[in-house]
């Protein structure tokens, strides 16, 4: 990584100013297990203080925040993607380093995040409530209101852009926010915030707690004085967030990742789908909530499918973020071993490893590095199947017909995407309303992020939608006025 790259304030972001803590957390490099940065460690009272400093911005009579008209809030906004694209390669280096994912994926997400600012900042004025014909001596409308407080709990898979579609949309809204990044990853997110103050957001409309899931996480979800939450994770924590919250009867949403299939039929444009099949899983080295984790082919192009991604898995390169290969490392020693423990018990229960990448010869023996492979020969009902691995690990199933692919697709607890690749129209659309998810992408998989598409999961994939309008909608509450004339 580059001599001088400018790391992010090591402290929390509280009413406009930035505050040391008591401890700091270290921060590792994937790519290397060296140490990276120090970031801040908040506790019950950091977090305290930041939701009050979000509140007093939201709802105080000195607050600046309070102040500004959807039309302000948009011109910031817009102002603010200008402004992350005039930093975006300091801030692709630092997602890089510290997710280990590769460049040209940390500078994507970096334009994503710039996108999302520019989404909500068009929309911000754009946002408006309804007028209802009632009783004829009634005037009714409705007015869509800001939530206040928002509580945003965000993963360390895609720090800089859950922070566009997060902070973006809320704030978009006329909420203010209290993020808790990842431990594990969030320099692009400190920066950001850095960015934002530096440029003249109001004070307390943004407040950043970094630190551990079971401090600074815990204290914010129970927190009394939240008035939204939303969380994107795993879904045990997801569960737990949700309780606390439920203590004082604060809306969530929650986003909690996948286990989404890709569809392959036989009359299937294999150029355009195979291509997609692996960057659909090798993105972020398989740590994205949306990969399409299982590929399932119809029998009679089943094997020569198999054996053309074998070749492609075996072509596929890991090496450090930097270098810019296909696949990057893993993000924690934690990760890579729990991903490491299930690959073996796989193996053990007989299913086949059909291809492997290879690790780049400079790659760091420190790096979490994990191979891509494909595994077939998978009984039915394997855990493989249907758990999150998180990794770049697809697995195969073999279907004969449109039935039975509908039954594999709808086969986990999760629903979050699923990918279809055929050319009968007909089945694209009896597929694509039986499938069980949020995201159905027809002859791509997707939609190269969507920042414009709504996006959320059903059933274990959680509830509720970020992205596009509808995200916006969701950091908004209606009210109802009735006037009787
Ligand atoms: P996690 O769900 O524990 O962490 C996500 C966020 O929640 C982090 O900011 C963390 O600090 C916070 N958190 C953890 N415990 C908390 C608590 N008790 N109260 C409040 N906040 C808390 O996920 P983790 O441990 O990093 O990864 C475990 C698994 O979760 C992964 O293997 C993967 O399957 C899944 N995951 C899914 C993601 C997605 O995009 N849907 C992102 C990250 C992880
Ligand atoms: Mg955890």
């Amino acid at each position: 990584m580059s001599h001088t790259m400018t790391l992010p304030p090591q402290q929390a972001l509280i009413g406009g100013q930035w505050v040391n803590t008591a401890t700091t957390i270290q921060v590792e490099a994937p790519a290397t297990g060296e140490l990276l940065a120090r970031i801040a460690r908040c506790q019950a009272d950091d977090v305290e203080a930041a939701v009050q400093a979000a509140r007093q911005a939201f709802a105080g009579q000195s607050g600046e925040w309070a102040s500004w008209s959807a039309r302000q809030r948009s011109e910031w906004l817009l102002r603010f993607a200008d402004v992350i694209e005039v930093h975006h390669e300091q801030l692709a280096e630092l997602e890089c380093a510290d997710t280990g994912k590769p460049m040209t994926q940390a500078k994507g997400d970096i334009a994503a995040c710039a996108r999302y600012f520019r989404f909500y900042g068009g929309a911000a004025d754009k946002l408006h409530g309804e007028t209802i014909p009632f009783e004829t001596d009634f005037a009714v409308m409705t007015l869509r209101e800001p939530y206040g407080v928002c509580a945003q709990i965000i993963p360390w898979n895609y720090p800089a852009q859950i922070f566009g579609r997060c902070v973006a949309a809320a704030l978009a809204a006329g909420n203010t926010v209290v993020l808790k990044p990842a431990e594990d990853a969030c320099l692009s997110v400190l920066r950001l915030a850095e960015l934002a103050v530096s440029h003249s957001l109001p004070a307390g409309a943004l407040n950043v707690v970094p630190g551990f899931g079971y401090e600074a996480g815990a204290a914010l979800a129970s927190h009394p004085f939240i008035d939204h939450l939303s969380f994107t994770g795993s879904p045990e924590t997801g569960t737990q967030v949700a309780q606390a919250a439920a203590q004082h009867h604060v809306p969530v949403t929650l986003e909690l990742g996948g286990k989404s299939p890709q569809l392959v039929f036989a009359d299937a444009d294999l150029d355009a789908a195979l291509p997609a099949v692996v960057r659909g899983i090798i993105q972020n080295a398989g740590q994205t909530c949306s990969a399409g984790s299982r590929l399932l082919v119809q029998r009679d192009i089943a094997d020569s499918v198999v054996a053309n991604l074998c070749e492609r898995f075996a072509a596929l390169r890991c090496d450090t973020g930097e270098a810019d290969a296909d696949c990057g490392p893993l993000i924690n020693a934690r990760q890579k071993a729990k991903l490491e423990v299930r690959l073996a018990a796989a193996e053990a229960d007989g299913i086949r490893v059909a291809a492997k990448g290879q690790l780049a010869v400079s790659a760091s023996a420190g790096g979490h590095f994990v191979l891509p492979q494909l595994l077939t020969d998978i009984p039915e009902g394997h855990e493989v199947l249907r758990e999150e691995l998180f990794g770049p690990v697809l697995v195969v199933q073999v279907f004969e017909d449109e039935a039975e692919a509908l039954a594999l697709a709808n086969s986990t607890d999760f629903g979050l995407c699923a990918g279809i690749w055929t050319r009968d129209g007909g089945r694209q659309l009896r597929l694509a309303k039986g499938i069980r998810s949020g995201q159905v992408f027809i002859n791509n998989y997707g939609a190269a992020g969507g920042v414009e598409l709504p996006f959320g999961g059903v059933g274990r994939s959680g509830h509720g939608r970020e992205k596009g309008f509808e995200g916006l909608r969701s950091y908004t509450r209606i009210k109802t006025i009735a006037i009787k004339h």
